[in-house]
């Protein structure tokens, strides 16, 4: 019996060296860490089951069948981020460069059925040099069982991608499939064609971390979510988001123990928007003052900056916030904007996150760049997002909600559940000296009754009580005391019933 114990113990040793010290100095040389040591940071101590250690690949081409390493190159199993159950892949770039076989996609493919089965996220550590070269379309095909995996487990189960080293190629579709991605500064890149094969084609010339980067893919191609300076504080920070996530599709948001007053009162709030309609303030204090312990874990903080997407608690629950930003673009509405936020809110849809909608946009942003680019179908996305939402959706008008802007940040006639406003809200068709050179061009030179008529119709029509008088807000509130009013509503619609009408899916315009 010890000579059979001692065998398991020595083969479990040989795994957990993966593809041994030389290639783990390797990869410590390049700033990054292990998979098993990202698993240990991930989750929490002593909580990983490991399953399928022992595999190895099947292939014989290429002198394949004298090179098995046990494991195959990633690292499969579940555990626990404080508490509360996820299963967790690794891909060990130490074992084949973390390339995927056959076999390699057999253990991803096990643990999401598992996920799917026993109702926990997943979350895929990403360190591989795509398909195994020596396996040809056995990789191709394990490739695109992971996507087909990533597909039905799509609103089913939180799914979270880590981009910890190279991804590249199809490779990018499993990440690209699921709800969020994140990736690492300076040591990982994701791009379908790499900088060799671009300077033969079309003779760009351009590096890796210019294609395909953190900074690339947090920015500009907003592909990534977010972007963190290490492996450290990536794996910290993926903790802190899953906190926020429901389990799966059935599962309750979770509600942690909070100690920050419901009912805090925060006057500094009264003189948030200032005096001048036209001058910026940062929306991200309004969403601190609202949130349990002022903690906001922002997705896509770096692209399109004038809406603000991520999730906070309210009385320990999670709720996730959309927000239209005045600092950047007026806090305008267009294709990124929109596009981000349609997204989001579909997230928290699928998860029975309850939306909270601040709103201050003087409309969609104009001009050909935004029409050539599709605004029309774009701005559609968050329409339809917050319309088919049946989640429980408060919103509140900080200032102002002009045109199709109004329509589209979920006004209640998108089934908003508890709709507020401040007395500062301005909520028109648009600004009194737009409409007043529409409405009134033949007094246009005429400077005072110009200023009459922008008068007239700022008084009628930029303040809060037109449309509360039709009962589409359902209070003017006070700033200070927005916390307050927005925990209570949410109380309120809790348990709210609400479905759509029965239907394969829905055609979003894509
Ligand atoms: C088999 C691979 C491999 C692969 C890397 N290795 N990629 N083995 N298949 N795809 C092995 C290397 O042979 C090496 O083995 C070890 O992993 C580390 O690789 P290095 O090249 O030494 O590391 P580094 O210098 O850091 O370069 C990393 C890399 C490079 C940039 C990822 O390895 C590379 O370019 N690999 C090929 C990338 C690629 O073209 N993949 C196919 C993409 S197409 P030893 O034994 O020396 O340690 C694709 C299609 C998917 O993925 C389609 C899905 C639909």
């Amino acid at each position: 019996m010890s000579s059979i114990l001692d065998e398991l113990q020595d083969r479990r040793e040989t795994a957990r060296q993966g593809g041994g010290e030389k290639r783990i100095a390797a990869q410590h040389a390049k700033g990054k860490l292990t998979a098993r040591e990202r698993l240990s940071l991930l989750l929490d101590p002593g909580s990983f089951e490991e399953f399928d250690m022992f595999v190895t690949h099947r292939s014989t081409d290429f002198g394949m069948d004298k090179t098995k390493m046990p494991g195959d190159g990633v690292v499969t199993g579940w555990g626990t981020i404080n508490g509360r159950k996820t299963f967790v892949f690794a891909q060990d770039f130490t074992v084949f460069g973390g390339s995927l076989s056959e076999t390699h996609a057999q253990k991803i493919t096990k643990v999401q059925d598992m996920a799917m089965r026993h109702g926990a996220p997943i979350i895929g550590l990403q360190d591989s040099g795509g398909a195994r070269i020596q396996e040809g379309v056995a990789a191709l095909a394990g490739y695109t069982s992971v996507f087909q995996n990533n597909i039905l487990a799509s609103g089913v189960i939180p799914q979270i991608s880590v981009v910890m080293g190279p991804s590249a190629g199809g490779a990018v579709y499993s990440p690209a499939l699921t709800d969020f991605i994140f990736m690492v500064r300076d040591s990982s890149y994701m791009f379908l064609t790499g900088p060799d094969v671009l300077k033969t084609v079309t003779n760009e010339v351009v590096t890796a971390e210019e294609l395909g980067g953190a900074k690339t893919h947090t920015t500009k191609s907003s592909v990534a979510d977010g972007a963190f300076d290490n492996d450290m504080e990536a794996l910290a920070e993926i903790r802190r988001l899953f906190d926020f996530l429901p389990l799966n599709n059935r599962a309750e948001v979770p509600v942690r123990p909070f100690f920050d007053r419901h009912d805090r009162i925060d006057e500094s709030l009264d003189t948030l928007v200032p005096d001048n309609p036209n001058l910026p303030y940062d929306m991200h204090e309004l969403v601190r003052k609202v949130a349990d312990e002022g903690d906001f874990f922002e997705i896509q903080r770096d692209f399109a900056k004038n809406i603000l997407c991520g999730f906070i608690r309210l009385e320990g629950q999670t709720v996730g916030v959309v927000a239209n930003q005045p600092m950047v673009l007026a806090g305008c509405l267009d294709s990124d904007a929109s596009r981000k936020a349609a997204r989001f809110v579909r997230f928290c849809d699928c998860f029975d996150i309850p939306i909270l909608t601040l709103v201050d946009v003087p409309g969609f942003l104009p001009g050909t760049d935004q029409e050539y680019g599709g605004v029309i179908k774009h701005g559609a996305k968050l329409l339809y997002a917050f319309g088919e939402a049946t989640v429980p959706k408060v919103t509140v008008i900080t200032r102002k909600a002009y045109g199709g802007a109004y329509c589209v940040m979920a006004p209640k006639h998108l089934r908003g559940d508890i709709n507020y406003a401040w007395p500062t809200a301005q909520i028109a068709v648009m600004g009194a000296k737009g409409a007043v050179e529409i409405l009134h061009r033949k007094d246009l030179g005429d400077a005072e009754k110009t200023a009459e008529h922008v008068a007239d119709y700022e008084e009628k029509f930029l303040s809060p009580f037109r449309a509360a008088e039709r009962g589409y807000i359902d209070e003017v509130i006070q700033p200070r005391s927005t916390r307050k009013r927005v925990a209570r509503a949410f109380a309120l619609a809790k348990d709210k019933q609400l479905q759509n009408p029965w239907k394969k899916h829905g055609n979003l315009p894509l």
